[in-house]
């Protein structure tokens, strides 16, 4: 069976715990792992555009002695109607591992079900979970802990508000969901993380009111009101998301020392003003390092090799 890594669901808490733990290593001692996916081949499908994803993955993968191979939207043949399945099967003969960013999260599902080496999820209109990765590794480092905190997403019921429930669900934390009416997190998604939840202590709370799911927490997370592929509703939803920004007024319904995190990109003045991001509970650029330590982290479980 091969191993994927596509949603945090899919793994067990001690399998998480796990990868947090070598990304933590990689992070202390990079050239211990220099070797670790030597003369591993890494394709990376972006259907949508990318910073962080790409470029962490990219030397990532040549961190640890591998290489990767950017595939953007024009360069392979997906435009022009190859499946993604026979995509997969082929890029299988070829590479090592295979990352994608792809809009439904039915085509990753697909992709890896002809893949023969492992997919990983680099975000899909549903899920987001190498960034959660990321992020629950940030947690840690500034707290210690992850188990007993409160993390308040506020915005859009998107990938982002998707994957930390999932994440966070796993750990034993409370993740509160606070959005805009009609913007609510995916149903099916909410049942999975509080079932999730029940088994480790956890809780999921689902709300529009900003107070009720801000008061008590240690972190308090935003996202873009738009994601990529919503370009055309942006207008409308500044104006749905009204009373949504993450602010001073709203970091100060939060606990005293309480974190500010966002996935980025970022748009000052709409989802959080300057005044947060800029300030000192942002651990913005944090998130975005520790993208490069936990993607490590997963290239070395799926594609490294077998005595690590
Ligand atoms: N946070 C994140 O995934 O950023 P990119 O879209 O730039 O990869
Ligand atoms: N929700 C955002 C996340 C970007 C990293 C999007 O999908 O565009």
């Amino acid at each position: 069976m091969v191993r994927h890594f596509l949603s945090l669901a899919d793994q067990s808490p001690e399998e998480l715990r796990a990868l947090l733990e070598i990304a933590r290593q990689v992070k202390l001692n990079p050239p211990a792992f220099a070797s670790a996916c030597r003369g591993q081949t890494l394709a990376m499908i972006f259907q949508k555009p990318s910073l962080r994803t790409r470029v962490s993955f990219e030397a990532g993968i040549f961190q640890l002695g591998g290489q990767g191979v950017y595939l953007g939207p024009k360069d392979i043949q997906l435009h022009r109607g190859e499946s993604l399945r026979d995509t997969g099967r082929v890029l299988s003969r070829y590479c090592d591992g295979l990352m994608a960013r792809v809009y439904a999260h039915q085509d990753i599902l697909d992709l890896a079900a002809s893949s023969t080496v492992p997919v990983i999820n680099g975000l899909t209109d549903l899920l987001h979970p190498c960034q959660v990765l990321a992020d629950l590794l940030t947690i840690q480092e500034k707290r210690g802990q992850l188990t007993g905190l409160k993390l308040a997403y506020v915005g859009d019921g998107n990938n982002m508000a998707h994957s930390l429930l999932y994440g966070g669900a796993q750990f034993g934390m409370t993740v509160s969901v606070v959005h805009p009416r009609g913007y609510a997190p995916n149903p099916e998604i909410v049942t999975n993380a509080r079932q999730l939840a029940a088994n480790s202590g956890g809780a999921v709370l689902i709300t529009e009111d900003v107070e009720e799911g801000v008061v008590d927490a240690d972190v308090v997370y935003t996202d873009v009101w738009a994601s990529m592929g919503q370009e055309a509703e942006h207008r409308e939803r500044v104006q749905h998301f009204a009373g949504y920004q993450v602010n001073a007024a709203l970091m100060a319904m939060a606990r005293p020392k309480a974190l500010f995190m966002h996935c980025l990109p970022a748009h000052r003045g709409e989802e959080v003003a300057a005044e947060v991001i800029d300030g000192p509970a942002s651990v913005v650029y944090d998130q975005a390092e520790n993208r490069l330590h936990a993607q490590k982290a997963i290239l070395i479980r799926l594609l490294g090799r077998k005595h690590l």
